[in-house]
């Protein structure tokens, strides 16, 4: 979703926030721009609808001199993507200039104030909005730029992280966030502003989260200072980056998919390191362990997530109750959050989240708080909102996801899941010792079934071709395998942007089995487990109706063969296991299939890696 790039020091701006803006492409954007302030107070602003390309082709032989900038990707939200909706978005003077991610919800009242007072807007943001408002504050109040800003967002309604810089002030640059990310990297004499902190890890690895309703303000050579909207300042927590420039990199693949699709094997060793016990006998999760009254003593467990996080869930939500014998709901943190839901203080919510800035999910985990529950977080990213704003939790240790079409987080938030049921359940008492250890090996095995799976990504990408003019598709599973279907399905239609349904095998006789003709493919996914044969029933009814059949199927299974048109084989594991063996070729075969369609594989259209609108 949109993206923020700043920078004030003694270098020049311009290379910086493109560099920086390129670093953001992965999270899904439809317009880019950037606003230089050179010390001889000029204020120049360059901005067009389209790739960060784009605009550095519409920056040619033009003025980017300035050693304080600001730069943006944006994802529409308010007005349709075009050069003028871009940002960054100045005031009417063009004195003041600003970046937003987020939405202000009340800008429409404030629109029309400003509107009375003779203001005339040239976008149809809410972001102009906002520029104004701190402007007509600015110079009716004769008061500072930061007291300007401050003064405006109290008037304010919404989300946002912004940017703001000015033209006769080349040595000042203010920054806030509500329920938006923004971190401020520290280099040396110098200062670098993003959404989050893929811009800066070439510069420093020293940053300060700002926290929900805090303003920065930053000078030239000068300190950091951070202050409330009550302008009361706020400590300084300076952290140390524990990210990579190399983890931020294609490393020779062609899409950061591939890529980490690749990494499974590696990124599933680096999830349960020092977590399962090289026997299997144990599995530790201190954050589990360190509230196991909690979590043992809940009426129920809710799951709240969105997207592949949401699939992630379903699979938690069995592996939970199988083994722990723990009621588990699990929900769209998006439906979740306006239903006015039960909750209680005996209630344990575990929110998932990849990016953990998924708005959504942080409003289900802020309105979990409001209710006493006791919240664990499942996220990717380190330091992110929701992993901030959970009691306790577990990350996946995946490195960066830069492919919008999650695949690596996937797998890994499946295994943390299964390790959390472990845990709890030996702790409960509700699992005997010789499934505990099967499953935990077959948690320390995973690495290499992963990596016989991805030996077969040649035959793979051979199957895609025979189906990259397909319009539709169907995926069947059941059981542990049936989110594993919904997950297939989705990672087709995100990247090759064909229609694709997952259904529970079972279900496809109440409805979808009208679809089922010889034009349509269907995967289904039937590895050996308590309901192969149940399954294998509804593969036959598929097949009486002439669908094109993809069998995910166990290693040496034959009897499908005969029923199938096409089999791909993926190594027997622990039932509960099943999901992550077979996710790799479904992802593998979206994969080819939107690279043999043309599409951008990485920043599908309309798609955003971090979700950070409701
Ligand atoms: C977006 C991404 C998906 C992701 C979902 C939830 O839609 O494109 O890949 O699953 O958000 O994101 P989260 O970061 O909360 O897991």
């Amino acid at each position: 979703m949109c993206g923020i790039v700043g920078y004030i020091g003694s270098r020049e701006a311009y290379p910086i926030l493109i560099n920086g803006l390129r670093r953001l492409e992965y999270r899904g954007y439809d317009s880019a721009g950037v606003a230089l302030v050179d010390g001889s107070g000029s204020l120049n602003v360059f901005k067009c609808k389209g790739k960060v390309a784009d605009l550095e082709k519409f920056t040619e032989g033009k003025d980017i001199s300035g050693t304080v900038g600001i730069a943006h990707t944006r994802w529409a939200t308010h007005g349709e993507p075009n050069d003028v909706n871009a940002h960054p978005h100045y005031s009417g003077s063009g004195n003041i200039a600003m970046i937003h991610n987020g939405i202000i919800e009340n800008y429409s009242v404030v629109r029309e104030a400003l509107s009375e007072h003779g203001f005339t807007f040239r976008s149809a943001t809410d972001t102009e909005v906002l520029v104004q408002l701190i402007e007509y504050i600015r110079d009716s109040n004769q008061c500072s730029l930061l007291e300007a800003v401050r003064t405006a967002l109290k008037q304010v309604v919404g989300a946002y992280a912004i940017v703001v810089v000015e033209k006769d002030n080349p040595d000042e640059v203010i920054a806030a966030r509500k329920s938006s990310p923004l971190v401020v990297g520290i280099g040396d004499g110098e200062y670098f502003l993003a959404s989050d902190a893929t811009p800066i890890v070439e510069y420093t690895d020293k940053v300060v989260y700002v926290g929900d309703g805090e303003i920065a303000h930053i000078r030239r050579g000068g300190e950091l200072k951070i202050v409330n909207l009550d302008n009361e300042e706020s400590e300084i927590d300076i952290r140390k980056l524990e990210l990579s420039i190399n983890q931020l990199e294609k490393g020779g693949y062609p899409h950061f998919m591939l890529k980490e699709i690749h990494e499974q094997p590696r990124t599933i060793v680096d999830c349960t390191r020092g977590r399962i016990s090289p026997d299997g006998r144990d599995v530790i999760l201190s954050g589990v362990i360190a509230n196991k009254d909690k979590f043992l003593g809940a009426r129920r467990i809710i799951i709240v997530a969105c997207g592949t996080s949401w699939h992630a869930a379903l699979i938690g939500e069995r592996a939970i109750e199988e083994m722990c014998r723990i009621p588990v709901e699990v929900e769209y943190s998006s439906e979740f959050r306006y239903k006015n839901p039960v909750l209680s203080p005996d209630d344990v919510v575990i929110a998932i989240s990849q990016s953990g800035e998924t708005a959504d999910t942080l409003a289900a985990v802020e309105l979990a708080r409001g209710a006493g529950a006791f919240i664990f977080g499942i996220c990717n990213v380190v330091g992110s909102s929701i992993a901030r704003a959970t009691d306790s939790g577990a990350y996946i240790h995946v490195g960066p996801e830069i492919g919008v079409a999650s695949t690596k987080a996937f797998t890994g938030q499946v295994t943390v899941l299964t390790m959390l049921a472990l845990a709890l359940a030996k702790e409960k008492g509700t699992i005997d010792r010789a499934k505990f250890e099967t499953v935990a090996r077959g948690l320390l095995d995973m690495p290499a079934l992963i990596d016989k799976v991805l030996a077969q990504d040649e035959k793979i990408r051979d199957l895609s071709k025979i189906f990259t003019y397909a319009h539709n598709f169907i995926y069947l599973g059941r059981g542990y395998n049936y989110p594993a279907a919904l997950e297939g399905a989705l990672k087709l239609k995100e990247i090759s942007y064909i229609h694709a349904e997952g259904y529970p095998a079972a279900e496809m006789k109440h409805g979808p089995i009208a679809l089922i003709d010889s034009e349509m493919p269907v995967v289904a996914i039937a590895p050996d487990d308590q309901i192969y044969e149940k399954t294998v029933s509804n593969i036959q009814e598929i097949k009486a109706r002439n669908g094109k059949i993809i069998a995910v199927v166990s290693e040496g299974n034959t009897a499908i063969h005969s029923m199938a048109d096409y089999c791909i084989e993926v190594p027997a594991t622990p039932e509960c296991l099943s999901p992550i063996v077979v996710s790799v070729p479904l992802q593998l075969l979206a994969y080819y299939i939107a690279v043999n369609k043309g599409r951008d594989v990485d920043q599908p259209r309309n798609l955003a890696k971090s979700v950070t609108v409701e």
